[in-house]
């Protein structure tokens, strides 16, 4: 029996357990604090995690200086995060990414494998409040799934090239790099298509690419 594909109303509690003492920041949240600090000092910085799971990656962001808002439809993390925002720079919501309009103003959009869980009915208003959110020479850091991927289905949002590449219009692409290819997964083997994301929103109108 194959493991249904997961969606924004699978029980992520699990996964989430299993990720929490993982001691390593994702690549992609790495890239793109790197990017984020060539440009601005990143003390006073705000960060917007979408699909932030156990708060590993936020709790690195809060460590750096930044402030940083969060959401995760899984409740379970909710009192872990509610410990890391004592510190008062984090505010977490449980909550669905597509229920959150508008976005707070974001230096960093990330998204570590979360935004192909948002309904593929939801994903056009949530990917206009993403661009929307990031202020001029923000951040946008995601992975988006491919088309190709076994998850694959209008439950979630699963892209092609040239879908992928739309989005980007008008954004400066630093990295957009594809992989498609079998790898293991949290409930087994399974092919992956992933889309990694690493972009900047237009400093100033005249870096505006045409659309
Ligand atoms: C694959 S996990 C990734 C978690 C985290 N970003 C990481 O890198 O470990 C996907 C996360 O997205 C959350 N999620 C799935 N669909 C969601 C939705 N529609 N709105 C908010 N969170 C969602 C899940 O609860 C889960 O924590």
């Amino acid at each position: 029996m194959t493991t249904p594909a997961p969606t924004s109303r699978s029980d992520w509690a699990a996964y989430n357990a299993a990720q929490a003492g993982r001691g390593r920041i994702r690549p992609l949240t790495a890239r793109a604090v790197d990017a984020l600090a060539a440009d601005a000092d990143l003390r006073a910085r705000h960060a917007v995690e979408l699909g932030c799971g156990a708060g590993v990656e936020a709790r690195h962001l809060l460590a750096l200086g930044l402030t940083v808002s969060t959401i995760d439809a899984d409740p379970s993390i909710a009192p872990a995060m509610a410990a890391l925002a004592a510190g008062g720079a984090l505010d977490h919501r449980t909550g669905r990414i597509e229920d959150w309009d508008p976005l707070p103003a974001a230096d960093l959009v990330l998204a570590n494998a979360a935004l192909p869980f948002v309904p593929r009915h939801a994903f056009d208003a949530v990917w206009s409040r993403i661009r929307a959110a990031l202020v001029p020479g923000g951040v946008l850091a995601v992975d988006l799934f491919g088309a190709e991927d076994d998850w694959s289905s209008d439950a979630g949002t699963y892209l092609t090239r040239p879908e992928v590449e739309d989005l980007l219009r008008g954004l400066e692409v630093v990295e957009l790099t594809e992989r498609s290819e079998r790898g293991p997964a949290f409930s087994g083997p399974k092919h992956w298509h992933v889309f990694t994301v690493l972009a900047r929103a237009p400093r100033r109108p005249s870096d505006h690419s045409p659309v």
